[in-house]
């Protein structure tokens, strides 16, 4: 949600920020602007909508200028128009800002007694007359800054330049990612490092509080009025790791590029030659742990509800799952010595962050399992397990979701011999099911076909269900997340057991019911739920193995065969289906995959 970029250059910077804006588009907007300084004073372009309409903007009306902010935003405050757009401006300054400024009612209502008129809905104008106000009373800009960051509450990013000023640039955080970034003569701030990383791969992460003066000449970081010293890292992202390469959306790309990245992630945490799993120290033992909590939002939320089912099982370790934006608030009792799990590819979700938060003040020892490793979810953690997924682009969470699955079943293995509940022989057996795990991946990726013959079935239908049992149940919620998310086919995922109470009164010839039901402990019971639907004329389509599909698929509509599988497992590969099922329905509907409506990749307010 929202994306800051800002540079000092040497060079004209509208093209830059517009490049740097394209890098920031992944995260979800809704319009879009940049503005510079050009000779004593401030000049905008801002676009309702995508980034192309600003592109035209700036074609048809050019900005000058070599220092510049650069916004994408998704409304919170105020409707998508351009009015509402960033950057905001007075005639001293012009601000980007991503996150909700709570207190801006009262900061309004204080400026607008002052006689100061607003043109936005936006919480963001406040802070702009806030800064003006003060650097008309006298303040440098440092110090209106400084001051802001006392007054302002709730969580926020901010780039601000300074009319007259093309020297100075200042940044601060709370709650919100920035990053500062270094280059030659230059100097760039940015919400994160995939917004830089064609200017520069010399990062500084700010911390909470922190606030940043920026020159061509390097920063001045201030934390609580305080200077202080945070490092410059060099990160792997370059450019052209973050392209779609010859794929027509970065979903399809990251779908195709799930059995390399579970590979990945798999060899960080197991030894393919003793097939044991090989954890980093954790601050914690499984074999005292009274209870987890996992912690998370989205499809992240659903790898936590499969890791119940793994933890419960195979350790035998009482596992609590909740929605971060429901648990942060309910006030639950936790045990003393229980971990909790905070579960993000962003790593920076506000509710999973405040839910991490509250287990923290009770005590919890908290592990993130992030994908960005440099985020506020992860450095608020007490450990972190990092998802090899490498940079996720398509809002659609994809390989983000089975990486985050394979941390879980490595976790999940780790506890059980902790705990005394899995043999050596297991064990291996467990972790060389993972281990062909990728190899299982790609083989369904190619059955393209297949994936044609299901989608054809689901593409016109307005509402479709998603079945499954035990650890494929979360897998039926993801299918039914995904399609519903890219396709905007309305989907509903449904235990199987629990059809029989509600979902059943649906079913017609008109409703795909999509049934996950790999060859485990519960197939018996997840076929009779598919005679219940066959009886009362449901379409049905059915993921399972060759002999589920011999015994249950003869009225299928359209089904399709995984490769056999130790249950174990399963999860990881039905997941696969699932997501090429939502993108070619997504596809062959022309909806825009890569940025569904509505929808941002991190989200960044309640
Ligand atoms: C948004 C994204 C989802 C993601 C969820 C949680 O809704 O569109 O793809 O699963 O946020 O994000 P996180 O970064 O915490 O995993």
């Amino acid at each position: 949600m929202c994306g800051i970029i800002g540079i000092i250059g040497k060079r004209e910077v509208a093209p830059l920020l517009l490049e740097g804006l394209r890098r920031l588009e992944y995260r979800g907007y809704d319009s879009a602007g940049v503005a510079t300084l050009v000779g004593k004073g401030i000049e905008r372009r801002r676009a309702e909508g995508r980034l192309d309409n600003l592109a035209e903007r700036l074609e048809r009306e050019p900005l000058s200028g070599k220092t510049g902010i650069g916004h994408t935003r998704w409304a919170t405050h105020g409707r998508p128009t351009e009015r509402n757009a960033h950057p905001h401006a007075t005639d001293k300054v012009a601000i980007v800002h991503n996150g909700i400024i709570e207190n801006f009612h009262e900061l309004r209502d204080e400026l607008v007694a002052k006689g100061i008129r607003f043109e936005t809905d936006t919480d963001t104008e406040a802070v702009a007359h806030l800064l003006t106000v003060s650097l008309n009373d006298g303040a440098t800009p440092e110090q209106a800054m400084a001051d802001a960051m006392d007054r302002l509450r709730g969580a926020f990013s901010l780039a601000v330049v300074f009319a007259g000023q093309p020297d100075l640039m200042i940044g601060a955080r709370r709650g919100s990612p920035l990053a500062v970034g270094y280059g030659d003569g230059e100097m760039y701030i940015g919400t994160d490092a995939l917004a830089l990383a064609s200017l520069t791969r010399r990062i500084t992460y700010l911390e909470e509080d922190d606030w940043v003066v920026l020159s061509p000449q390097g920063v001045r970081i201030f934390n609580q009025r305080q200077p202080v010293e945070r490092p410059v890292k060099e990160t792997a992202l370059s450019g052209a790791l973050i392209g779609k390469g010859n794929y027509p959306h970065f979903m399809l790309k990251e779908i195709c590029e799930q059995p390399a990245v579970i590979g990945d992630t798999l060899q960080s945490f197991l030894n393919p030659l003793t097939r044991q799993v090989q954890l980093p120290k954790l601050p914690f033992d499984f074999a005292t742990v009274p209870k987890i909590t996992i912690v998370a939002c989205g499809t992240a939320y659903l790898a936590g509800l499969v890791a119940k089912y793994w933890f419960e099982s195979v350790a035998r370790l009482p596992v609590e799952v909740d929605i971060a934006s429901e648990f942060r608030y309910r006030a639950a009792p936790m045990p003393d010595g229980g971990v909790t799990i905070a579960i993000s590819q962003s790593g920076e979700t506000i509710d999973t962050l405040a839910a991490l938060q509250y287990a923290k003040s009770q005590g919890q020892i908290c592990l993130a399992i992030v994908n960005v490793l440099e985020s506020v979810i992860a450095r608020e953690s007490h450990a972190v397990l990092q998802t090899l997924a490498g940079p996720e682009i398509g809002v659609a969470s994809t390989k983000a979701f089975t990486t985050q699955l394979t941390v879980l079943a490595v976790l999940a293995i780790a506890a059980a011999r902790a705990r005394g509940k899995l043999t050596a022989e297991r064990e291996a057996q467990l972790c060389a099911a993972l281990i062909a795990t990728p190899a299982k991946v790609t083989e369904i990726i190619s059955q393209e076909d297949a994936i044609e013959r299901v989608a054809n079935a689901v593409v016109k239908a307005r509402d479709v269900l998603f079945l499954g049992r035990g650890s494929s149940y979360p897998i039926a919620l993801e299918g039914a997340l995904k399609l519903k998310e890219i396709s905007y086919i309305h989907a509903e995922g449904y235990a199987a057991g629990e059809m029989k109470h509600g979902p059943i009164a649906l079913i017609d010839e008109n409703v795909p019911v999509v049934v996950m039901a790999p060859l485990d402990e519960v197939f018996d019971k997840t076929a009779s739920n598919v005679e219940q639907v066959e009886a009362r004329g449901g379409k049905l389509v059915l993921f399972s193995n060759a002999s589920g599909i011999k015994r249950l698929g003869g009225r299928a509509v359209a089904s399709m065969a995984l490769p056999e599988t130790d249950p174990f497992t399963a999860p990881i590969l039905y997941a696969i289906p699932a997501q090429l099922l939502a993108y070619r329905v997504a596809v062959m509907k022309g909806t825009d995959v890569d940025k569904p409506r509505n929808l941002a990749k991190a989200v960044t307010v309640e």
